[in-house]
């Protein structure tokens, strides 16, 4: 089956889509995404990824291309065309097309793009031992809370990984402190049983899986703490783990190497990514978003 896609307002083949050289987000990284995961054909976590992507264009004073009823529209009939059941949507927003110039253009049109992909999402873990992470220094700009389509220092982050034989990048602050993963957030859980991720300020993007994640884990009771980490904390933590939405939740075994705890998936990890699942199936559509 063709694969499409859609580009300003209309579904063209995958392997046909096209953009303007002179679009701002492919001169200037001017523009920012989202990624929605789809699950048994409906989204997961829509309303908090649509609320993210309108702040995020508010805080680039992007105007949003049309309504949430159209755009939402669009999402879904991008992803029946498509014939995606499980996987995921990308969804990018710039400030379109002008003749280069940095300061925002007089009368531009924002651009829009989507494209879906097909990939299973199981609440078992993908693999029993678990992923490994690699820490490299923190090198991005000071707005981490935007969804910004400049993602070079992640691209390095994750290259760096990819040689070191590692699935996911954490960035570390000048402080020592973890920020969060190249494309997930970073959590721990504590020796005396509290989660803990870094607080939703500009360091870091606030997640929406993780948002749903520490909502599914105070419903069990566990406590949430969000505040920075170090390395040397993940390593003596009992378990660590990522959230995204084309992960949702996996157990970090390693971090430069080094085993955390016992080097195995810990139990906490295994029953929050069965709960995200469960809630992924079942309520796609609750209010668990990034509040504001
Ligand atoms: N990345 N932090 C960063 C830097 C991210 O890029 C992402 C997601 C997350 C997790 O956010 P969420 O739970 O809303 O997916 C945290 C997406 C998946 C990507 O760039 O592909």
């Amino acid at each position: 089956m063709a694969r499409f896609a859609y580009v300003n307002g209309r579904f063209v083949r995958h392997a046909d889509a096209t953009v303007h050289i002179e679009d701002r987000g492919y001169q200037f990284a001017d523009g920012v995404y989202e990624v929605v995961t789809v699950l048994g054909g409906e989204f997961v976590d829509k309303a908090g990824h649509l609320a993210r992507l309108k702040r995020s264009l508010g805080e680039l004073k992007i105007a949003p291309p049309f309504s949430d009823a159209v755009l939402e529209t669009v999402m879904r009939t991008l992803v029946r065309r498509n014939g995606v059941k499980d996987g995921y949507l990308y969804l990018q927003i710039t400030r379109g097309v002008a003749p280069r110039d940095f300061k925002f253009p007089k009368v531009s049109k924002s651009a829009i793009v989507m494209t879906t992909r097909r990939q299973p999402f199981k609440p078992e873990l993908p693999s029993e031992a678990g992923v490994s992470v690699l820490t490299v220094p923190d090198i991005r700009w000071a707005r981490r809370d935007i969804k910004s389509i400049g993602l070079l220092a992640q691209v390095l982050a994750k290259q760096a990984g990819a040689e070191a034989g590692a699935f996911e990048a954490w960035m570390v602050d000048p402080q020592g402190f973890v920020t969060e993963g190249a494309s997930s957030n970073a959590w721990i859980l504590t020796a005396d049983g509290v989660l803990v991720t870094r607080q939703a300020d500009n360091a870091i993007l606030h997640g929406i899986t993780g948002n749903s994640i520490e909502a599914l884990a105070a419903e069990q009771g566990i406590k949430v703490e969000r505040r920075p980490f170090t390395v040397a904390e993940a390593l003596a933590a009992r378990e660590a783990f990522l959230t995204s939405a084309t992960t949702f939740c996996l157990p970090i075994t390693q971090i430069d190497g080094k085993p955390v705890a016992n080097g195995h998936p810990g139990e906490m990890s295994r029953t929050l990514r069965r709960a995200y699942f469960e809630y992924g199936k079942s309520r796609q559509d609750a209010p668990f978003g990034w509040p504001h």
